[in-house]
C-alpha cells in the first residue's frame, strides 16, 4: 500500500516560530499519529522556507550573509519540532542542493515544453521596501503610503509562466474532485476567484534586485520567484524516494491557499505531467484580541514558554481542543487556563489519582477482576462503545475539537460512575456483596480510563505513554485491540501515583 504521505507549509525564516506555526505543526501531528494507530504507513514533512525579498533584508538588517541568517532560523525552527512531540520523517531547506536541483530541472522542463515564455513586466515599484506594489496598495486618493517610499513605474523583461490556459483544467478539475480542498466552503471561494481570467505569473525577478535564491536554468541572470521555489518543496524532499509521490494530504492555513496552493501548485503539476495530490486541509487563524497572531502585528506567542510551563501535552490538548479546523480561534492565557484546570488537572488528572490512590488502599495496588456486571457498570460500557465510534469518526473528518469534547464526556461520566459506587464506602462493608461491588468498581474504573488514554494517543503522546505505565497496561496488538473494552488490566500492578497537571504557580 503506497505510504500516507502529509505535509506542512514550510515556514518563512524572516521571524520565529509563534504559535500559528506551533498549531499547524501540532494538527499535522495528530492527523499523521491517527493515521499510524489506524495502521497507515505515514510519511510526515515539514520544513523552512528560506529565500526571497523578506530574508535577504532581515539578514542585511542583521549585517550578516543571509546563509548564516537562514541556518540560524531554521535551527529554531527545527528545534522546535521535538518540544511539540512532532514526529517528522523529513526536515527540508528550501536551500539544500536535493531542493535546487529539482526546481531547475522542474523549471528547464517547463520551459522546454514551452509554458515560459519572456515578456515586458510593467509595475509600481518601491525602492524602499524592494517590492512591486499593486492597485489594492494605494490609498484612497490614489497616492502610495508613506512606508513605499520613493514609487517608479518600472518596465523590465521577466519569465511568466502560463497559468491562464490552463484555468478550465483547474475549473473542471475541482469542479469533478469536490472534496479536493477542506473544509468544503474553501473550495467555492475558490471556484469563486477563478470565474476571474487568471494573470499569467511572473516567476523569475533579475539578480542585481534579488541575489537570494535559485537561478534559473536557462537563464542565470535571474532567480526564481519565492513561491515557485518553495511550492516545489513537496515534491523534491521525495524525489529521491520513489512511491511517495503524490502527497495524500497538505496541511496550511487560508491565507496561502488562493492563489499559491489553489492555483499555482495544482497547475504546476498538471503541466509537468504529474499526479495531483490528494486534497489540502485548510485551517484558520490563531488570533489575539481579534487579529491574526504575526510577527509583523507584533502579538505572537512563543509556544515554548506554554510548553515549558504546562508541558507539551497540555498545549497541544489545548490548540486541538479549542480549534475547529477551518476556522479561526482568539488564544488567552485564560481560556487556556480554563481548559488546562478544568479537563486536563480536574477531569483527567484526578481520574488518574483516584484510580491508582483506590487500588492501592483497597486492593493492595493490584487491579481486580470485575465481578458483576449492573446497570451502572453496563451505561459505562455503553456510553464507552458510542463515545468509540463517535470519536474515531469525527477524526476522519477532522473534526477533533469534537472528539475531544466527547472523550471528555466520557472521562466525567468515569467520575460520575465512582461518586456512584463510592468505592471508599463499600471498603468500610463487611459484606461480601459489597466487597465484590468494591472490585468491580476498582475493575471497571481502570478499564475506563485505559480506555479513554488510549484515544488520546495522538493527541498526547507522552502523557499517554505514563498512564499506561501506571496503569501496569501491557502492550495491545494494535490501536483497534486497545480501543476494545476488555479485562486485560485484571492483576496488574498500579504505581503509587503521576503528578500530569500541576497547579501552575500562581504569576507574580
Ligand atoms: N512560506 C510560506 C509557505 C510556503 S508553503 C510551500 C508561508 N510561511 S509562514 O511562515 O508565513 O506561514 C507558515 C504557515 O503557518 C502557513 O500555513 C500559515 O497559514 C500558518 N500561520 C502563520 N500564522 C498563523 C496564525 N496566526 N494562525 C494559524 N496559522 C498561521 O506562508
Amino acid at each position: 500500500m503506497k505510504p500516507f504521505y502529509i505535509t506542512t507549509a514550510i515556514d518563512y525564516v524572516n521571524g520565529s516560530p509563534h504559535i500559528g506555526h506551533a498549531y499547524e505543526k501540532v494538527l499535522t501531528d495528530v492527523i499523521a499519529r491517527f493515521r499510524r494507530l489506524q495502521g497507515d504507513n505515514v510519511y510526515f514533512l515539514t520544513g523552512t522556507d528560506e529565500h526571497g525579498q523578506k530574508v535577504q533584508q532581515s539578514a542585511r538588517k542583521q549585517g550578516v550573509a543571509p546563509q548564516e541568517f537562514v541556518d540560524k532560523v531554521s535551527a529554531e525552527f527545527r528545534a522546535l519540532l521535538p518540544l511539540l512531540e512532532i514526529s517528522n520523517d523529513d526536515f527540508i531547506r528550501t536551500t539544500e542542493d536535493r531542493h535546487k536541483k529539482v526546481v531547475r530541472k522542474v523549471l528547464q522542463d517547463l520551459y522546454d515544453r514551452g509554458e515560459i515564455y519572456k515578456a515586458e513586466y510593467r509595475g509600481f515599484y518601491s525602492t524602499r521596501q524592494e517590492q512591486f506594489l499593486q492597485e489594492k496598495d494605494r490609498l484612497p486618493d490614489g497616492s502610495w503610503p508613506e512606508l513605499f517610499g520613493e514609487v517608479t513605474e518600472i518596465v523590465e523583461p521577466n519569465y511568466f509562466f502560463k497559468l491562464r490556459a490552463h484555468q478550465d483544467w483547474l475549473i473542471e478539475f475541482l469542479t469533478k474532485n469536490e472534496n479536493f480542498i477542506f473544509p468544503k466552503y474553501r473550495q467555492k471561494q475558490v471556484l469563486e476567484f477563478l470565474r476571474e481570467p487568471l494573470n499569467d505569473l511572473c516567476i523569475s525577478r533579475p539578480r542585481e534586485r534579488l541575489e537570494w535564491g535559485i537561478p534559473l536554468p536557462f537563464d542565470e541572470a535571474y532567480v526564481t520567484y519565492v513561491w515557485f521555489d518553495a511550492l516545489l518543496n513537496y515534491l523534491s524532499a521525495v524525489s529521491s524516494s520513489p512511491g511517495l509521490w503524490p502527497a495524500d494530504r497538505h496541511v496550511i492555513g487560508k491565507d496561502i491557499l488562493v492563489p499559491p496552493h489553489a492555483v499555482y501548485w495544482p497547475i504546476i503539476l498538471h503541466v509537468a505531467g504529474l499526479p495531483l495530490p490528494g486534497g489540502l486541509i485548510v485551517h484558520g487563524w490563531w488570533t489575539m484580541s481579534g487579529s491574526k497572531m504575526s510577527k509583523s502585528t507584533g502579538n505572537a506567542l512563543n509556544p515554548l514558554d506554554f510548553v515549558s510551563e504546562f508541558g507539551a501535552d497540555a498545549f497541544r490538548y489545548f490548540l486541538i481542543r479549542e480549534m475547529n479546523v477551518g476556522q479561526d480561534s482568539d488564544f488567552s492565557r485564560e481560556q487556556f487556563l480554563v481548559r488546562y484546570t478544568g479537563d486536563l488537572a480536574n477531569d483527567l488528572g484526578n481520574l488518574v489519582n483516584r484510580t491508582l490512590n483506590m487500588t492501592g488502599r483497597f486492593a493492595a495496588g493490584t487491579i481486580p477482576a470485575p465481578e458483576i456486571d449492573a446497570e451502572p457498570e453496563k451505561e459505562v460500557r455503553a456510553l464507552w462503545e458510542k463515545t468509540r465510534g463517535e470519536y474515531l469518526a469525527l477524526f476522519e473528518g477532522y473534526q477533533f475539537h469534537t472528539a475531544l469534547e466527547r472523550l471528555f464526556v466520557f472521562i466525567k461520566s468515569i467520575n460520575a460512575y465512582i461518586e456512584k459506587l463510592a468505592p471508599w464506602k463499600l471498603g468500610k462493608s463487611t459484606e461480601p456483596a459489597d466487597a465484590a461491588r468494591l472490585r468491580t468498581s476498582l475493575a471497571t474504573m481502570a478499564e475506563a480510563l485505559r480506555l479513554a488514554t488510549a484515544a488520546l494517543r495522538p493527541v498526547m503522546p507522552a502523557s499517554a505513554d505514563k498512564i499506561m505505565a501506571v496503569l501496569g497496561a501491557p502492550p495491545s496488538a494494535s490501536w483497534s485491540d486497545e480501543l476494545a473494552w476488555g479485562t486485560r488490566l485484571t492483576g496488574s500492578k498500579v504505581a503509587e501515583a503521576l503528578v500530569l497537571f500541576p497547579r501552575p504557580a500562581p504569576k507574580v
